[in-house]
């Protein structure tokens, strides 16, 4: 046979318009993170606290948090044999049936949403407000996935110069290990199970010990939507445990895990160092992340996207706020400002309405936090703390500012309220250095009125997610993919167009014509 010479009508531009390489955002409709007043989804429904009060209340009366037997780590071998199994015909069903199930998912989380919050608000101590976004941002992960995934998994011809016919086609890579933290109990485990399952993969999920119930009920929706129930297992237990005999089973295809930074490494070694193939990590862990406040900022646009970044959620977001470096020409107007408005939050109950700040998810968290705080003390100066009621419930940090000599003093994430405050001065390149000399590179705000000095620092930064005049958490799925470098991840953005690619295999198939 002959190859053909090159065919000078196909070339680069024609493969970089064709779907696979565009990696077009699917058209989704409105986020359900956006769903409000004014701003209703096709259904016309409104899920904002408001509008759900009652059904909110109702359901946190009749609540009750299941307990769950832990899974056996000695079970986990015949636990990924069934899932191998299941990939056998899950990985054939056509994406849009596997699609169409996700979507029916989504639309039974809508349905349920006052039920699923109350279990949030009483395994996870979320606040009204976190719960019914966090419900939201499940709904949205598995409508997102389930369109993209469509749009992506089309076979791409690539008429090449070749002469021969050639395609390349995305497929599943086989039974994947979802281990999702605490903090976004519901998001976080339905986003990674969704990004696997669409893509044909069949999944072992073990959610955080702590929040077992809820993850649950996700899994018992999939599974009443379509999921058979040997391509999504759910193993409950610990990292030490359950986690690490997952991740030590031979044949896993991958593993997606969010996190700290110290397990993520122990994932890859164990993976790099095991019999068999070398599976992938996805991981997304922590971060020491920065908000940079020149002196141009208004103080009051400040203030507020401080406070929503530092303390809300009781700062238990990888993405929150916990360095503070504000210039000393604004620095006391600015801490004034934001001790004001972090004043007024009411800490306590988090089955209470009013509530902006509860407990902490559980006694070791509050220990820690306690630790760090007293290691700071002997260099740090206190600036201010809010008042926890008498009454409140255990393990409530209270929302506070602390002020330390210099960027590098902050060399570890604390996960809670807790707000370090660097003054500096000079050139704000030179602080994006030191942030950037941290080693995570997860989220960093920036307040200015100078354009191209954000322009610039952001061009500077090595982080995931930059936020400019606005607060750095929430990212919404679809149009602000969320993930970190460095320390804070192996780099693959949730809710964004590239994600999906890294639960495939892409496979080539040439032929002769
Ligand atoms: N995705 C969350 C946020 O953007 C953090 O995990 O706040």
């Amino acid at each position: 046979f002959v190859h053909q010479l090159a065919d000078e009508s196909v070339g680069l531009d024609d493969l970089l318009r064709s779907p696979l390489y565009a990696s077009p955002a699917p058209a989704l409709p409105l986020p359900a993170a956006l769903y409000g007043p004014g701003r209703r989804n096709s259904d016309g429904v409104d899920l904002t606290v408001d509008a759900m009060r009652q059904p909110l209340l109702d359901a946190l009366a009749r609540t009750t948090v299941p307990s769950m037997p832990m899974t056996d780590p000695a079970e986990v071998a015949a636990a990924v044999a069934r899932a191998h199994a299941a990939f056998a015909s899950w990985s054939q069903w056509p994406v849009e049936r596997r699609a169409a199930i996700l979507s029916t998912a989504a639309d039974s989380m809508q349905a349920r949403l006052p039920h699923l919050c109350a279990l949030l608000v009483k395994e996870a101590f979320k606040t009204w407000g976190d719960a019914v976004a966090e419900v939201r941002e499940a709904i949205d992960f598995l409508r997102y996935y389930a369109l993209h995934a469509v749009q992506l998994m089309e076979p791409v011809l690539l008429p090449g110069p070749t002469g021969e016919s050639n395609e390349l086609r995305l497929e599943g890579r086989g039974p994947w290990v979802c281990i999702s933290p605490w903090n976004f109990p519901l998001a976080i485990f339905t986003g990674q199970v969704a990004a696997a399952l669409a893509t044909g993969n069949t999944v072992l999920a073990k959610p955080a010990e702590q929040t077992p119930a809820i993850a649950r009920e996700a899994v018992a929706i999939l599974h009443a939507a379509g999921v058979p129930h040997d391509a999504l297992q759910l193993l409950h237990g610990t990292g030490e445990t359950v986690g690490a005999a997952l991740v030590q089973a031979p044949g896993i295809a991958g593993v997606v895990f969010t996190g700290s930074t110290e397990v993520a490494r122990l994932i890859a070694r164990t993976l790099v160092t095991k019999d068999g193939p070398i599976a992938p990590l996805i991981a997304e862990t922590g971060g020491i992340n920065a908000m940079v406040v020149d002196s141009t900022a208004l103080p009051e646009q400040v203030a507020d996207a401080v406070v929503q970044s530092a303390f809300r959620s009781a700062g238990q977001r990888c993405s929150a706020l916990r360095l503070l470096c504000v210039h000393e020409g604004i620095a006391d107007a600015v801490v004034e400002m934001v001790a004001g408005a972090a004043r007024e939050l009411v800490c306590g109950d988090p089955g209470r309405l009013a509530t902006d700040v509860g407990p902490v998810i559980d006694a070791d968290a509050f220990a820690n936090l306690g630790r760090h705080l007293e290691r700071l003390r002997r260099t740090a100066r206190p600036l201010f703390a809010a008042d926890v009621p008498a009454g409140a419930p255990p393990h409530i940090v209270p929302p506070q500012l602390i002020e330390v000599q210099a960027i590098a003093d902050v060399d570890q994430e604390v996960f809670g309220p807790v707000l370090h405050v660097v003054r500096w001065s000079g050139d704000p390149l030179a602080v994006i250095d030191q942030v950037n000399a941290l080693g995570y590179g997860l989220t960093l705000g920036i307040q200015t009125r100078i354009d191209s000095r954000a322009q610039a620092m952001a061009q500077r930064a090595r982080v995931g997610n930059v936020y400019v005049n606005r607060n750095m958490i929430g990212a919404v799925v679809g149009v602000q993919p969320f993930g970190g470098e460095g320390l804070s991840g192996t780099g693959p953005k949730a809710g964004g167009p590239h994600y999906l690619l890294r639960f495939c295999a892409e496979r080539t198939l040439t032929i002769n014509t």
